[in-house]
């Protein structure tokens, strides 16, 4: 049994919640896209973890926790994961990395400074693009390539040799010596070097003998280097397809494909965004939402819930259930709007543009329900919520023609209703 869990938005859904739950009954968790960048805030017997590489099945000992080739991977930051789990549970994770995985090394992260990408896209400044970027570029290394360290140290010789001609003024830049890199990615390697392999074939195995295997997407969908709204995107595949070209699968078609979205929308970084609220109900909803990021400590932008991308998300993931977070942030909100469809020179579209500057043109069209006063975060059930609620849960249904089977209320384990 394949189960996926995807964002259907800018990130930031709630997946992190989900994954935790979900990963208690699986065999083998595997992250299959990008790398440090996500941000999973996970609460696990009463602790906060924020996460941002390790798969969820590193807070099970029955699980094993893979990262799959379609990553990039900052080993320093994986160590500290496995680590602050391993002390947390008295028991270390189960890591094992895809021998084709991409390391993220410090000129990655440099690169994004010197370029300025992190203010011009507004990135998580990890590495993320000047990794992928090498990758397809052929310059970059691989964790395999941890097994012969001799050619490793080779490999980013040549890569800074040719860094060091293109940044004369940098002195960071200048002073980066191949011998110490490899002696530092060796070292922060150490919790995994045995069980760098074939994660592909692992997971294929572990997939035709009926095994619970969990995907566990990073990101979210409009922010797909391919299909988000390019180019203030990320630079990996977010949605279904990553599966296949990351794992190494024929098809990327799990039994269950879970699409997460808040029940209202933020996107954090630049870029286009219709529901956008720029004024104090944007605010208020990033105080109530607590929404500032969980990699950088950003704020994040607020808007309403926009059912036009999220039908495009759902189409194009082939999402077979929805996962509606959040819904206790809108409590207490008199008028709560929806977008469900766009004016784009002077025409309604319903279809998504998703490239950046028709995006922009468009201005949201929405409808209004009516809000609840009532504290949602006791509900166990969705009986349990107020009429009002369960009606705008239901409607999100009809805009994007998916069934939502669980509700997020609240951070804990426990307010997650079924329905
Ligand atoms: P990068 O992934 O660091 O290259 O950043 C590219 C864009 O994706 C920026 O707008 C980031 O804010 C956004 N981004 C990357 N990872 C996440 C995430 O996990 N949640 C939300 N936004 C993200």
């Amino acid at each position: 049994m394949a189960t996926a869990v995807l964002g259907l938005q800018w990130g930031d859904e709630g997946k992190g919640k989900m994954t935790h739950l979900l990963a208690q009954d699986a065999d083998l968790v595997v992250r299959f896209n990008g790398g440090p960048n996500a941000g999973h805030t996970v609460i696990d017997r009463g602790v906060k973890f924020g996460t941002h590489l390790i798969p969820a099945g590193a807070f099970y000992a029955g699980a094993t926790s893979a990262l799959a080739g379609g990553m990039v991977v900052d080993l320093e930051i994986l160590k500290r994961e496995i680590e602050e789990i391993g002390a947390h549970r008295g028991e270390t994770p189960h890591v094992v990395v895809a021998e084709n995985a991409h390391l993220i090394l410090p000129y990655h992260r440099l690169l994004e400074e010197l370029e300025g990408s992190g203010s011009r896209f507004g990135t998580t400044r990890r590495g993320i693009s000047p990794a992928y970027r090498d990758k397809v570029a052929h310059t970059g290394v691989r964790a395999g390539d941890l097994l012969r360290p001799s050619e490793l140290e080779q490999r980013i010789g040549w890569r800074l040799d040719l860094l060091k001609r293109v940044w004369p003024e940098s002195e960071e830049m200048q002073t980066m010596e191949a011998k110490e890199l490899t002696r530092d990615l060796l070292s922060a390697a150490e919790p995994v070097i045995g069980s760098i392999s074939d994660v592909g074939r692992l997971i294929r195995r572990a997939m035709d003998a009926g095994q619970r295997v969990l995907f566990e997407g990073a990101q979210g969908t409009l922010l797909d280097v391919d299909h988000g709204t390019y180019p203030y995107v990320t630079s990996s595949t977010t949605t279904v397809g990553g599966l296949a070209t990351s794992i190494g699968l024929p098809v990327a078609h799990p039994d269950h494909c879970i699409g997460v979205a808040k029940a209202y929308l933020t996107r954090v970084g630049e870029g286009p965004f219709p529901t956008e609220l720029t004024d104090g109900d944007g605010d208020e909803l990033r105080e109530r939402g607590g929404e500032y990021g969980v990699t950088t400590g950003r704020p994040r932008r607020c808007g309403w819930l926009d059912a036009v991308g999220l039908r495009y998300a759902v189409e194009l993931n082939g999402v077979t259930e929805l996962t509606l977070t959040k819904l206790d942030i809108l409590s207490g909100i008199d008028e709560i709007k929806v977008c469900i469809a766009y004016r784009l020179e002077g025409k309604e579209i319903t279809d998504f543009p998703p490239a950046a500057p028709v995006l922009d043109a468009c201005e949201p069209i929405y409808e209004s329900h009516p809000g609840w006063t009532e504290d949602i975060q006791q509900a166990r059930s969705f009986d349990d919520l107020p009429e009002a609620a369960k009606a705008y849960v239901r409607r999100v249904d009809a805009l994007c023609g998916v069934k939502t089977t669980r509700i997020s209320v609240g951070p804990a384990p426990e307010q997650t209703l079924s329905c």
